[in-house]
This record gives structure tokens, C-alpha cells and sequence, in this order.
């Protein structure tokens, strides 16, 4: 068997034991983190890297989060350790935040795909830490998905999508946050979001004060983008379409619909009532397009959230699935 289950607050050390092996002699590892399922590799070893990139069929242009058990492993990956990098590491870590500092020269540049700066993050999740701690090492990991499809929450979504080229998956139950980690990019003079996720802006301003947002979308031409924030991303096959109740739907009558609703109805073969709370969205967005992607819909009607900061990580995953090409 491929998958094994693990205890979500305390693994199996033996299941453990054999996943940090793996890593250590260069296999893929998907394993849980509080955000969603990633697809680990031993970080340091550039093949191994590789491999992450093939089996997600990954441009090479977008680099990836490199994943450690505490500041002190994250600062030894660093060539700079700012101040605002220390104050969020005590606020914030273990948690959903990703921050982007100058990297280490051990650092291989296929982990950066080149960049001079590293994405480093220090997961809450007892299999993430007990995982990292027994292998010894830093594991590069992105979702756990295709490029671009959706981001798995539960081990069943990793085999959906990776099952052939992944050595083994720790199955711990759905991910409790349920959207990837807020990243911030803390290497220059100013602290720039690159990714909102479940930490909100307001939280981040009360440690770093102000932060400054590329726009969702990220803009071309900014001073430290981020590669892999240009594109489509967290898409369902099915087509997605936002609206807002009161707008008119023209929707073809073959179409099989899903919908994921607040305050509205509409007419749909699959409609899902969301939590109407940001936490709570956010925490079954992607269990539920995959299961209407399963369920065979073409295209999946999602209400428009509130235009507000709480709801920034869920807007911005909903904006790109949206997206065309
Ligand atoms: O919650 C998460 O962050 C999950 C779990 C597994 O930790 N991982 C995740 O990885 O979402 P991924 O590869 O799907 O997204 C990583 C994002 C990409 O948008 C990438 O462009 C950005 O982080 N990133 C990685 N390294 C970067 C760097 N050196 N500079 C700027 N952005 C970077
Ligand atoms: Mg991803």
C-alpha cells in the first residue's frame, strides 16, 4: 500500500520512520500540512527536486516553499535573517505563513528556480513537524497536485491526481485550514504580500506594520514578483464562473451545474451551501470543487464572496480558478 493512515495528532513513529527514509534517499513523500497535502522532497538534493517538478509537470520558472521544523532551521537557510523575519517566525510559526528572504548559497537554485531569495515555512501539522524532525532534512514541497488543478485536502485528492509518480502518502484526514499559506516576501525594504491565505493582512500589519499587496493577480513589471503567482492556478476541470445574486446567469442547458452558494439560489443539479464564514469557506473550498469535478459538472457557479480583508485568501483562490488559459 501506498497510503498509510496516521494518527493526525500523534503518527505512528514506524509510518514516520519510513516516509523520512524515503526522503532521505531521494523519494516524493506527500504528507500533510495544516493548509493542504504537500509533495515533500529532500530539499538539498537537486535530483530529488527534479523529480518534483516532473511529477507535477511544473513549470521551471515557479520555485518552491522549502519547509523546516523551526526558525532555526529557516534562519540556516538564509543568507539574512531581518528583523521582520525573526518577529514573524515568533508570531506566526508553526503556521500557514511562507516567508521569501535572500537564500543560503547551500540552497540549490533548483529549489529557487534561480531566484536569489528562498520561500521558507514552518508547518503546525504534528505529521509535518514529526516528519521533518525524523528525516533530518529540508523538505522542498508544493501542493501536492498537477500544476495548476486544485490543491489536494485529503490523501484521496493526491492519488487522484499524483498517485503514479508519488512513493508514498501519509494519509491524516481532511487539512484543517484548507487554502496554502500566506506568503510574504520580506526581502527587501518593505514587506510585500505576495499570496494571501488564512492569516489575515491585519494580523500581519499588528507584527510588520504596513504591508504592501501586489494586487491578486499579481502584476508584471513589480519590483520582486513571484513567479508562479502569474498564472491560472487552484482550477477545477470543470469550468468555474463567479456571479452576483441579482445577475443574469446564461448557463447552456446541457451543462451539468454545480454551484457554491452564501445567500442565494440558483439553478443547479449540485448546489452546496458554504460556510458563511471565511475560516469555514475556506476549510471545505477545495473538498467541494473536487467533488463536483468528480461528480461530472461542466461548470461550477460560485457566488461572489464580501469584498472585504478576511475574505482575501478564498477571493484571490476563487479569482484564479476562474481565470481562462
Ligand atoms: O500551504 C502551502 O504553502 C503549501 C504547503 C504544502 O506548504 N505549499 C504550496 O506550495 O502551496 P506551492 O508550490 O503550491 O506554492 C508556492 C508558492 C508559489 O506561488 C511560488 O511562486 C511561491 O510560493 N514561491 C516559492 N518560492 C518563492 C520565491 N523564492 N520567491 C517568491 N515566491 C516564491
Ligand atoms: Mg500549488
Amino acid at each position: 500500500m501506498k497510503t498509510i493512515q496516521v494518527d493526525p495528532g500523534r503518527p505512528d513513529p514506524a509510518a514516520i520512520q519510513q516516509a523520512a527514509a524515503l526522503l532521505r534517499a531521494g523519494g516524493l513523500v506527500a504528507f500533510p500540512t495544516e493548509t493542504v497535502y504537500g509533495l515533500g522532497a529532500n530539499a538539498l538534493d537537486p535530483e530529488a527536486v527534479a523529480r518534483i517538478y516532473a511529477a507535477k509537470r511544473r513549470p521551471s520558472y515557479n520555485p518552491l516553499i522549502v519547509h523546516v521544523p523551526d526558525a532555526a532551521a529557516a534562519q540556516a537557510l538564509a543568507a539574512d535573517w531581518p528583523a521582520h523575519a525573526a518577529a514573524c517566525a515568533a508570531a506566526f510559526w508553526p503556521g500557514p505563513l511562507t516567508l521569501v528572504v535572500a537564500k543560503h548559497a547551500r540552497v540549490p537554485d533548483a529549489v529557487t528556480a534561480g531566484l536569489s531569495r528562498v520561500a521558507l515555512r514552518v508547518p503546525a501539522h504534528p505529521v509535518a513537524q514529526a516528519l521533518l524532525r525524523a528525516a533530518e532534512l529540508p523538505v522542498a514541497a508544493p501542493s501536492a497536485n498537477r500544476s495548476s488543478e486544485l490543491s489536494p485536502t485529503l490523501a484521496r485528492h493526491v492519488e487522484k491526481s499524483l498517485e503514479a509518480a508519488v512513493d508514498l502518502i501519509l494519509d491524516a484526514g481532511p487539512a484543517s485550514v484548507g487554502i496554502e499559506s500566506t506568503v510574504i516576501d520580506l526581502s527587501g525594504s518593505a514587506p510585500i504580500l505576495l499570496r494571501p491565505g488564512s492569516i489575515p493582512q491585519m494580523a500581519l500589519e499588528r507584527v510588520l506594520g504596513p504591508v504592501s499587496l501586489p494586487g491578486s493577480a499579481g502584476k508584471p513589471g513589480e519590483a520582486r514578483p513571484s513567479p508562479g503567482m502569474l498564472d491560472r492556478h487552484y482550477a477545477p476541470r470543470a469550468e468555474l464562473r463567479l456571479f452576483t445574486p441579482c445577475g443574469v446567469l446564461d448557463v447552456r442547458p446541457d451543462y451539468t451545474v454545480g454551484a457554491l452558494l452564501l445567500t442565494t439560489q440558483v439553478m443547479a443539479q449540485f448546489p452546496v451551501r458554504m460556510p458563511a464564514d471565511p475560516d469555514g469557506y475556506a476549510q471545505r473550498l477545495y473538498a467541494e470543487l473536487h467533488r463536483l469535478d468528480d461528480a461530472g459538472c461542466d461548470l461550477i457557479l460560485v457566488e461572489r464572496v464580501a469584498d472585504t480583508p478576511e475574505w482575501a485568501g478564498v477571493r484571490d483562490r476563487l479569482e484564479r480558478a476562474a481565470r481562462r488559459g
